[in-house]
C-alpha cells in the first residue's frame, strides 16, 4: 500500500528527538512545494514534489483524495495537501485522562482566591476524584476515557501517555491500568480490522501506561505514607502492573505528597521491574525533586514551575527531559515554569496537556501550545519540537515517533494553515484537514 502526500505547501521536517534546549530553536527544516511518500504504516521519502521519481510521479498529479494503481497493480491512495502545511502529528506526554467525576467546585473556590494546595489539605483535590474513581467500573471509566482520546485524535495527537492515580488501593490501582490496557486492545483493533480511509472514528492514539500511585497518601493511610508504599510498591503488586502492559512509573514528589526518600524507594522497587521512572517535580514546593528525577536516571521530570539552579544543572548532566504543563499554571493562576532559563541550561524540553479534572481541565494540546507560546516565550517551533520529537523522546518512542524521517511511522497532520505558525496564532481554533496515524487516515475535516 503506498499513499501519496501532494501539493504540501509547507513540509515541517523535525528530526528525532531529544532535540536539547538552544538546538530546539533551529532544529525544524521546512520544504516548501513538498510531497511525502508512505509505503504502508512508515514514510519512504521526503522531498521537493518536483523531485518524485517517475514511476510514482503520474500519481501525483491526480487531484484530490483519490486511490489509483500503479502499474505494478499496488494500490496508492493520493492526498492533495491543498497547499497547505504538514507536521508530525502530535504526542500528549503526561495526562490523566482516565477518571470519574469533574471538579468544578474547587475551580470556583480557586477562582475565589484558594490554592490548590489548600483545597487539597482540607481533603479535596486528588482525593475527591479518588471516590469517583473507586465508584467506578472498568467498564464505565473505558466509556468515559473514550470519547476524550476521539478528541485528543481530532486534535491531532496520536500518541497519548496516561497515569493512574486516582484509585489508590492495589485493586482500583489496577483497576485502572486495566482501562488503559483496553482502550489501547480498542485502538490496535482498529487497524487490524479495517483498511485505509474506513470508519476513520473506531481509531484512538496509541496508549503509553504509567503506574501513579504514589499520587498521593489515601485517607486510610494517613500520616503512614510508609506502610502505604510498602503495600502498593511489593513484588507480587508490581508483576501485576507490568502484566498489564505499564511502562513508567511516576510519583507526585511534593510537600504535601512523598518526600523525596519515600520517592525515591518507590521509584527504586519500581526500576527492579523494569518500569522506568518519571516524576512530577518541583510544582509546588521545592524540596528537591527535580535533582531525584537526575539522580535515579528518570526520562523526564514534570512540572518544574519551582525549579532551582540545581535542579537544572543536575537534570542537564543527566539528560533528563523537562516536560512543561503550561495549561496546568494557567488553569490553576500560578506563575509559569521558567522555560527560557531551562532551555538556556541546555535540557531538552517537552510540553503536555497534564489533562486532569483538578489542575487542568484541557485535553487540547494546540491550546496548550498556543499557551506555551504566549506564556513560556517559546516560539512555534520550539513549541512544534516539544510536542512531537522531545515528546516521544520523553515516552521512549523517538526511533519511531515524533519526527518526519525515511523509516519513521507516518503519523502525519494536514494542517489547514499555510503555516504552523498560522494554526497556533488563531488561539482556540485548529483546523486540521487530515490526522494520519501509520500512513492511515484517522481523522480530520477531510477524513472521508
Ligand atoms: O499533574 N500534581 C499532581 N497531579 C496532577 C493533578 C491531579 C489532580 O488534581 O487531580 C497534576 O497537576
Ligand atoms: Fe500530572
Amino acid at each position: 500500500m503506498t499513499t501519496i502526500i501532494r501539493n504540501i505547501g509547507a513540509l515541517y521536517v523535525v528530526p528525532p528527538g531529544p532535540v536539547a534546549g538552544p538546538q530546539m530553536a533551529d532544529a525544524v527544516n521546512i520544504i516548501s512545494h513538498a510531497a511525502v511518500v508512505i509505503e504502508n504504516e512508515y514514510i519512504a521519502w521526503i522531498g521537493h514534489e518536483t523531485d518524485l521519481s517517475t514511476d510514482i510521479h503520474p500519481l501525483a498529479d491526480a487531484r484530490g483524495s483519490d486511490r489509483r494503481t500503479t502499474n505494478n497493480q499496488r494500490p496508492t491512495t493520493v492526498i492533495d495537501a491543498a497547499g497547505q502545511a504538514v507536521i508530525p502529528a502530535l504526542i500528549d506526554c503526561h495526562t490523566h485522562t482516565v477518571f470519574a467525576g469533574t471538579r468544578e467546585a474547587e475551580f470556583a473556590l480557586r477562582c475565589g482566591g484558594k490554592s490548590y494546595e489548600e483545597i487539597a489539605r482540607a481533603g479535596g483535590g486528588i482525593r475527591s476524584t479518588m471516590q469517583a474513581v473507586r465508584s467506578a467500573t472498568p467498564e464505565q471509566l473505558v466509556e468515559l476515557a473514550r470519547p476524550r482520546l476521539q478528541r485528543m485524535l481530532q486534535n491531532g495527537v496520536t500518541c497519548v501517555e496516561i497515569k493512574s492515580g486516582y484509585g489508590l488501593t492495589p485493586d482500583d490501582e489496577l483497576k485502572m491500568l486495566e482501562v488503559i490496557a483496553r482502550l489501547r486492545v480498542q485502538g490496535a483493533a482498529s487497524f487490524s480490522l479495517r483498511g485505509p480511509l474506513d470508519e476513520p472514528h473506531a481509531a484512538l492514539p496509541e496508549l503509553v501506561s504509567t503506574y501513579l500511585a504514589a499520587h498521593t497518601i489515601p485517607p486510610e493511610y494517613a500520616g503512614q505514607a510508609d506502610k502505604y508504599i510498602d503495600l502498593l510498591f511489593s513484588d507480587d503488586i508490581l508483576k501485576r502492573v507490568v502484566a498489564l502492559g505499564t511502562e513508567y512509573c511516576d510519583v507526585f514528589c511534593e510537600s504535601i505528597a512523598f518526600s523525596v526518600e519515600q520517592s525515591r524507594r518507590l521509584l527504586q522497587a519500581a526500576q527492579r521491574h523494569r518500569l522506568q521512572p518519571r516524576i512530577h517535580a518541583d510544582q509546588i514546593r521545592q524540596i528537591g525533586a527535580s535533582k531525584l528525577a537526575a539522580e535515579i536516571g528518570a526520562i523526564s521530570a514534570e512540572h518544574l514551575e519551582q525549579i532551582d539552579d540545581a535542579g537544572m544543572t543536575a537534570m542537564q548532566r543527566a539528560a533528563t527531559i523537562a516536560v512543561l504543563l503550561p495549561g496546568c499554571s494557567l488553569f490553576l493562576g500560578v506563575p509559569q515554569t521558567p522555560a527560557r532559563r531551562i532551555i538556556n541550561a541546555g535540557i531538552p524540553v517537552a510540553i503536555a496537556t497534564d489533562f486532569n479534572p483538578g489542575s487542568s481541565m484541557i485535553s487540547s494540546l494546540p491550546l496548550v501550545m498556543s499557551i506555551a507560546c504566549s506564556q513560556l516565550r517559546m516560539t512555534p517551533l520550539e513549541v512544534l519540537v516539544a510536542c512531537t520529537a522531545n515528546a516521544a523522546a520523553a515516552l521512549h518512542r523517538a526511533d519511531r515517533l515524533g519526527a518526519i524521517v525515511v523509516g519513521h511511522q507516518a503519523d502525519l497532520l494536514i494542517i489547514d494553515t499555510p503555516s504552523f505558525d498560522r494554526f497556533l496564532y488563531e488561539v482556540g481554533h485548529y483546523p486540521i484537514r487530515q490526522v494520519l496515524q501509520k500512513g492511515r487516515v484517522v481523522a480530520g475535516t477531510e477524513s472521508r
